[in-house]
């Protein structure tokens, strides 16, 4: 009986080491390991058949099969080091770099939208004399609200329109506070810009709880609405071209006295009428006015001596006129193929 099975396993050592021999492939071979030595492998059989041996005999082929894997097992990593050294060179020789091939052109970077429109304002009031000053985002109340006059019963204040850090603290809600720390800081005439973010209890298609503007001011002697007019007609002029007219609308502010409210001829159609101005041939700007001379005297300067203008408006709305852009979420998704188109 033993003989028997000593024959069966040396053919199936035999066919094993033909079979790790022959195998083309670390799959193929892989494969055959399992047909072999794997659990329900030719060696598993073999091992069933021991319960046919007599008590003597079962170590004997015990120690047989043993020897046998062992030697299998040396064939199969042989045969494994030979197949992976040859795939690696089939590999290399497949896969050979040609090193005079262009790279990928590399993704070139585009100014943001928003960002485009501040450098193009303060471009245009750089000409008459107007320089960039910035203010923090998180705002003393007394900066944001009460030295600009706008008192603690002010619709502006609520809590749905304003968010706040603590009882003192807001996130600014516009760039008029930065007024306040101009003429705190530095000594008249001035004429200054001051872009930034602004924040409003605000979300939908037109606003944004986070978004943009830019104000301006100007303190000398001798200030006059007619000063005021001509800056933004200037300004608008440049803009958007030459043929736009600037119109005032009587308002009011806090911080100003007079008060208006400024448009321009629609720069889309030219005053004829279209979507953007809703056929009326004029689109909303911003807000503006004369210091009112309570606020002068919060940050300590004295109105007989000197007077000034100032004026705002929404980053987001120039640029939505500018490019026809139909949503002011956009400007804060990061989608790749709307910044494309400013590229
Ligand atoms: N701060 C105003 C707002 O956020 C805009 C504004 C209006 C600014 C009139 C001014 C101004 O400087 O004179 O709605």
């Amino acid at each position: 009986m033993l003989k028997e099975q000593v024959e069966r396993l040396k053919r199936v050592e035999e066919e094993a080491t033909e079979a790790f021999v022959e195998a083309l492939s670390s799959r193929q071979l892989y494969e055959a390991k399992v047909k072999f030595l794997g659990k329900q492998g030719a060696f598993a059989e073999l091992m069933k058949l021991m319960g046919r041996l007599s008590a003597e005999e079962k170590p004997q082929f015990g120690k047989e099969v043993n020897l046998s894997k062992q030697r299998l097992e040396g064939r199969y990593q042989e045969a494994e080091l030979k197949l992976k050294k040859q795939e690696m060179e089939e590999r290399l020789a497949r896969e050979s770099l040609d090193l005079t091939l262009p790279g990928p052109e590399p993704l070139g970077g585009a100014r943001h939208p928003l960002s485009l429109v501040i450098n193009e304002v303060v471009e245009i009031l750089a000409k008459i004399g107007y320089s960039v000053r910035l203010g923090p985002q998180i705002e003393g109340d007394w900066f944001n609200f009460e030295a600009l006059n706008i008192p603690p019963d002010h619709p502006s204040r609520d809590l749905q329109d304003t968010f706040y850090i603590d009882s003192n603290h807001v996130l600014r809600t516009h760039t008029s506070p930065v007024q306040i720390h101009t003429l705190l800081n530095e000594k008249p005439p001035l004429r200054v810009l001051a872009p930034g973010s602004v924040f409003r209890c605000d979300s939908d298609v037109s606003h944004s709880p986070n978004f943009h503007q830019i104000e301006g001011m100007l303190l000398d002697k001798k200030v006059s609405m007619a000063d005021l007019k001509g800056t933004l007609a200037f300004f608008i002029k440049e803009l958007f071209g030459s043929s736009l007219k600037v119109r005032f609308r009587p308002s009011f502010f806090p911080f100003t006295e007079p008060s208006a409210e400024f448009d321009c001829s629609c720069p889309i159609c030219k005053g004829k009428g279209c979507r953007m101005c809703k056929n009326s041939g004029w689109v909303e700007i911003g807000g503006c006015g004369l210091i009112n001379p309570k606020v002068l005297m919060h940050a300590g300067v004295d109105p007989k001596q000197w007077q000034g203008f100032a004026f705002g408006f929404g980053i987001e709305r120039m640029a939505i006129i500018k490019y026809g852009v139909e949503d002011i979420r956009l400007f804060n998704e990061n989608d790749i193929r709307f910044l494309r188109q400013f590229e």
